[in-house]
């Protein structure tokens, strides 16, 4: 198994100079794939980059609707995180299936458990909430959507705030939002950069067209993988690190991701 890293920069005014420099580790969609003791494949991954913080956009454990189990699917996933986190900030929000595993009552003790034991092991685990990092500077908000909110084929999400509240006027807002698909209310929020997952790279990749089939069966997914940009918001989506169903590799390789903040004031030329 095969894992990419894929690199992009985010520049601009928005950047405060207090981040500038800042590299921030992104992946998503593990699917309580099992990548060798103590999660080895991604943690040396991160290791070799060190990035200063690390992301994990959603989907950690594998939950169909026929997966009634409570354990079944989640098997693997606490030990990579446990593992991840024991070296680097970790920042975690849930996926749709994390909002699965949450919907037989029977299941609840086993998610809350999970829950505890990642943030026993020092996980930031944002459920609509906001964690404070590099000094105040920056703010990580976990947005964790309610599974109609998955289903959606063309849904907007203008009252984001009744979920995490307000953006902050001073700081850099990074917002952690499993799927991709209301990036413009994420941009009208205040998210300065967001990222996501989700959508697996669109599932089947072919070059130039991009993504053909997003996990609800959508043709075309607007927002299927890479870099988006809206009024000086920015989105990355990553195609993920794992799957939930037999996957066609080919031009789609798992991938973790590294962003790195830079300060620019904007016309310097710098
Ligand atoms: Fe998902």
């Amino acid at each position: 198994m095969k894992i990419r890293t894929s690199r992009y920069e985010i520049k601009g005014k928005s950047v405060p100079r207090e981040l500038s420099g800042l590299r921030i580790a992104l992946f998503s969609d593990t699917h309580n794939k099992y990548y060798g003791p103590g999660g080895e494949l991604i943690v040396s991954h991160l290791e070799a980059e060190q990035p200063d913080i690390v992301i994990f956009a959603g989907d950690g454990v594998k939950k169909s609707a026929r997966n009634t189990d409570p354990v079944k699917g989640t098997e693997n996933a606490a030990e990579l995180f446990t593992a991840v986190a024991s070296r680097f900030p970790l920042y975690y929000v849930n996926g749709n299936h994390e909002r699965r595993w949450q919907k037989r009552s029977r299941n609840l003790p086993y998610y809350s458990g999970y829950v505890r034991q990642l943030k026993a092991a020092g996980v930031h685990y944002l459920r609509n909430e906001t964690a404070a990092a590099a000094g105040g500077r920056l703010r990580i908000t976990g947005l964790d959507l309610p599974p109609k909110y998955y289903k959606m084929r063309r849904g907007r999400l203008p009252h984001l705030a009744s979920f995490i509240g307000r953006s902050s006027e001073d700081a850099f807002d990074l917002l952690i939002a499993h799927t991709p698909a209301y990036f413009p209310d994420y941009a009208a929020w205040g998210a300065d950069l967001t990222l996501s997952g989700h959508i697996h790279g669109g599932i089947i990749r072919l070059p130039f067209v991009g993504g053909l089939v997003s996990p609800h069966r959508r043709f075309f997914p607007k927002y299927d993988y890479g870099l988006y940009e809206l009024d000086g918001h920015s989105m990355i989506v990553s195609s993920g690190a794992g799957d939930h169903k037999p996957r066609l590799t080919f031009n789609n390789p798992y991938e973790i991701v590294i962003i790195t903040l830079i300060h620019e004031e904007a016309g310097d030329g710098a």
